[in-house]
């Protein structure tokens, strides 16, 4: 009897019905490195089939499925030709930057929900298409930016929400790497034609990600921004692939001051390599409060020490730390909450309306850079 009382206070949790006979039939376009996430992710679920599978690379999509485990599916040399001959109802976009947008734009125009993965795209005019397409189509359009599946990173929006730091006036992006220029499997990250954007893209656009969701995603006003490449571009880099500097074509290092429509004022920094631990820590300030987001060099996921709230109480200086929950698995999070809402016609975790902000920052960064000036930034209608 006591029991069933203490038990009314616990929250119902709703369970989720996984409708086994309605399977979703995807198909993945680019099967290179963060495919396999995607791949193994969508194998794991009861209602999804991996119908198709396309990568340029002649052979490279049938050895991708083989290697995983993953059988009956169907694999093309191009993405537009998979669309064309396949019945599918979504697709992952895992093809580097460059690609993003006419794969998307193409996958779109055949009727398909799309996850794509980050960054948005490499350009503001891009992303601008791609949302055009997307709103023609009306279908379902998310980018892959996992960490906001991390309840950890949740809390950073749920602090901010809370009214606790009162009213935000300035964001510091903060970490990066010391040294991490992301050439592991290749150069697809670091080469103009294929990467368009480097640090800012691999990793910036979660550091925005992480502050702009924080805050509402206001609007950017204005950028003035600075990149280089004095570490990709040096043989020296590489011991085992001094030939990659030469093929070095984006940035390894940005910085830059963007202003926010509501009087914010956002301090971005991020690093591929520099000659210094990290950046600093992510700083949300504001009138009653601030928070610390502890310095990160990967990115792709969540902090590894707990944030910190400053306050004044009472006439003290107090600041307090806010316990951490167990770290979960992002992807297949990121890759189930897609399949949902492509399923029962939900909402994106992260719509193109939030991205275009973050690309046109990073647009804004990139423009003003090569103008050496403050530029404005403005984002069309679409
Ligand atoms: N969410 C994350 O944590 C995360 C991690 C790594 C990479 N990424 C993003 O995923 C994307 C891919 O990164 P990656 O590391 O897998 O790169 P990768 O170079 O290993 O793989 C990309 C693959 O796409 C193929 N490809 C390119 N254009 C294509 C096209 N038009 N049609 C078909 N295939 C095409 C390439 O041949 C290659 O096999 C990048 O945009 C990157 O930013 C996200």
């Amino acid at each position: 009897m006591a029991a069933d009382i203490l038990d009314r206070f616990k929250e119902s949790l709703e369970e989720t019905v996984i409708d086994t006979e309605n399977k979703l039939r995807v198909g993945i376009i680019g099967t290179g490195w963060i495919a396999e996430a995607h791949a193994l992710a969508y194998a794991e679920m009861p209602d999804v089939e991996i119908v198709a599978g396309a990568d340029l690379v002649p052979g490279k999509a049938e050895k991708f499925f083989k290697d995983l485990g993953i059988k009956g599916v169907t694999c093309y040399e191009s993405g537009h030709e998979m669309l064309e001959n396949e019945e599918l109802d979504a697709v992952s976009i895992c093809v580097y930057n460059t690609q993003h947008a006419p794969c998307t734009i193409d996958a779109l125009e055949h009727g398909v929900h799309v996850l794509l993965e980050k960054p948005f795209t490499v350009t503001l005019d891009e992303a601008i298409e791609v949302m055009e397409a997307e709103k023609k189509s009306g279908k379902l359009l998310t980018i892959g930016f996992q960490p906001r599946m991390s309840e950890n990173m949740q809390m950073i929006k749920k602090i901010v929400d809370s009214g606790e730091l009162g009213d935000i006036y300035y964001l510091q992006a903060g970490g990066g790497r010391r040294r991490g220029i992301p050439t592991p499997y290749g150069t697809s990250f670091i080469e103009e034609s294929t990467g368009g954007i480097g640090a800012m893209g691999d990793i910036g656009s979660y550091s925005l990600d992480m502050l702009l969701n924080a805050v509402g995603y206001p609007k950017p006003l204005t950028a003035t921004g600075y990149t280089s490449n004095f570490f990709g571009t040096d043989p020296s880099y590489y011991p085992n692939h001094p030939e990659y500097a030469e093929k070095f074509g984006v940035e390894d290092f940005a910085a830059g001051f963007v202003r926010l429509k509501g009087g914010i004022m956002l301090d971005f920094r991020i690093s591929w390599a520099m000659h210094m631990d990290t950046s600093g820590d992510a700083l949300i300030l504001g009138t009653k409060g601030g928070l610390k987001i502890p310095s990160t060099e990967c990115w792709n996921g969540e902090f590894d020490k707990p944030l910190t709230v400053y306050k004044n109480v009472a006439g003290s200086e107090i600041s307090y730390e806010v316990p951490m929950v167990e770290k979960t698995d992002l992807f297949y999070k990121k890759v189930r909450a897609f399949v949902d809402a492509a399923k029962n016609g939900g909402e994106p975790t992260v719509p193109t309306s939030q991205a275009v902000i973050n690309q046109a920052i990073i647009d804004g960064l990139v423009r003003s850079s090569k103008l050496g000036h403050e530029v404005s930034i403005e984002i069309p209608e679409v």
